[in-house]
């Protein structure tokens, strides 16, 4: 059990495919207390069976989009909790027409909304949640290969990986001075519903299976495995970086 007691906030679940649930299951199976989030009622519905399903003690409303809204699960999560031990902001979002097509096309609006969501939503959840946060607690996100390098159609959210990356970087510095961790997890492609917004998609999976040293594509079991490490006190002396969970796919060259 290496959360035993811990209280995890999980920001992203949508369904049983979200890489977020891969993470709760982890998390639940080594003795966390879960709490989540959605980020519209019509998905409250959705997420209630899940949340019993893994002994969730908290679900809440929060659009990582409005202020007002972070402050209330602040709010929340401190009357019910007091304090919170892990943080996972596993939370992404463009239009769909800036993930297909030329990147030269994206809008201001859309780059600054693919931007927002996905990037400074991390920023903004790190300052409101920090005097909740416990001495050691840990803060991870999710990120994808498409920051570092051009994949086709990941367009504005190729940058707003770069930035979600850096964004990482230097809340560690920020969040450490209390001991606080934040890392993200760079994940290989996985079938979800923020995925099948970016064209080509099975094009992505097939490239892993030919070219990945592992030479298959990751569960989001793999994922929350990695979570956990982050999560727990296993991953000590770790901060600011960003743990690749993509078969290996990262290291190739020609
Ligand atoms: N699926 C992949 O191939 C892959 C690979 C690497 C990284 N990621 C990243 O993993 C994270 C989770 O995505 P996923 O693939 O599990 O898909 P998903 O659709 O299951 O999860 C995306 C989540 O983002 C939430 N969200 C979107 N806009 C929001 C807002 N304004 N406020 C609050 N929540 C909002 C959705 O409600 C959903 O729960 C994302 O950051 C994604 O970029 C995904």
């Amino acid at each position: 059990m290496l959360l035993n007691g811990k209280r995890a906030l999980i920001l992203g679940v949508v369904n049983e495919r979200s890489i977020a649930y891969g993470i709760a299951r982890q998390f639940r199976d080594h003795g966390a207390r879960l709490g989540f989030t959605y980020a519209a009622d019509p998905i409250k519905k959705r997420l209630e069976p899940i949340c019993a399903e893994l002994g969730g003690e908290l679900l809440a409303p929060c659009n990582v989009t409005a202020d007002e809204e972070i402050a209330t699960l602040v709010e929340t999560v401190e009357k019910r909790w007091g304090g919170v031990d892990v943080l996972v902001h596993s939370i992404a979002y463009a239009n769909r027409e800036d993930l297909k097509g030329r990147f030269i096309d994206t809008s201001r609006d859309g780059f600054a909304l693919a931007l927002d969501v996905s990037a400074f939503s991390l920023v903004a959840l790190c300052k409101a949640f920090e005097p909740l946060l416990a001495p050691d607690a840990s803060v991870m996100t999710l990120s994808y290969y498409g920051a570092g390098k051009v994949v086709a159609n990941y367009n504005a959210m190729g940058v707003a990986k770069a930035a979600l990356e850096c964004c990482v970087r230097y809340l560690a510095v920020d969040l450490g001075a209390r001991g606080v961790r934040i890392n993200a997890i760079s994940a290989g492609p996985v079938k979800t519903m923020a995925a099948t917004a970016i064209g080509g998609f099975k094009t992505i999976l097939s490239r892993i299976e030919e070219h990945a040293p592992l030479r298959r594509n990751i569960t989001i079991e793999d994922v929350g495995k990695a979570a956990l490490y982050l999560a727990s006190d296993l991953s000590h002396g770790t901060t600011g970086e960003c743990l690749f969970v993509d078969s290996g796919y990262n290291i190739m060259g020609v």
